[in-house]
């Protein structure tokens, strides 16, 4: 199976009526959506998700911010797709991200950067598991995988 990787369109991205826009990014792309739910994430479900930053101290403002408001919350799959979608989010702080980015063309704030992805193998699969059961991720064909990959000669 092609790699897969967890996307959240934040509660900012969903407030500020982006979500239509930066899912059409991964669309376009021709990335494959394999499963979607629109959430409130719960603070509890936002102190796993940050678990990483626990020590941090921006770990309480970056959970209260996860949890603020609903989310959109994806599954998309590609050859790569976790780097490939990290680019395409850009650096971490909108202020710093690059146009032509994500994180570049819709925001300049530090913490509300409007997008989430999953940094590595381990940590896609870790998030993917706290948001989707298996059933919940759907197994089809993209008519258009040869056009799309390259694949048809
Ligand atoms: P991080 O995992 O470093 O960034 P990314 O989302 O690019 O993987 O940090 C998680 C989130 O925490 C980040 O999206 C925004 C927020 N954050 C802050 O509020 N302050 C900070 O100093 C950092 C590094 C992150
Ligand atoms: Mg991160």
């Amino acid at each position: 199976m092609p790699e897969r990787t967890l996307i959240i369109v934040k509660p900012d991205g969903v407030q500020r009526h982006l979500t239509g826009k930066i899912i059409s990014r991964f669309e376009s792309k021709g990335l494959k959506l394999v499963g979607a739910k629109f959430i409130q994430i719960s603070p509890e479900l936002a102190q796993k998700h940050y678990a990483v930053h626990k020590d941090k101290p921006f770990f309480e403002g970056v959970v209260k911010y996860l949890s603020s408001g609903p989310s959109m919350v994806m599954v998309w799959e590609a050859e790569g797709v976790i780097a490939m979608a990290r680019k395409m989010m850009g650096a971490t702080f909108g202020f710093d991200a690059e146009p032509g980015t994500i994180r570049g063309d819709f925001g300049c704030s530090m913490r509300y950067n409007l997008v989430h992805g999953s940094d590595s193998p381990a940590s896609a699969e870790e998030e993917i598991n706290l948001y989707f059961t298996d059933e919940e991720l759907v197994d089809y064909d993209l008519s258009g995988a040869a056009w799309l990959y390259g694949t048809n000669n």
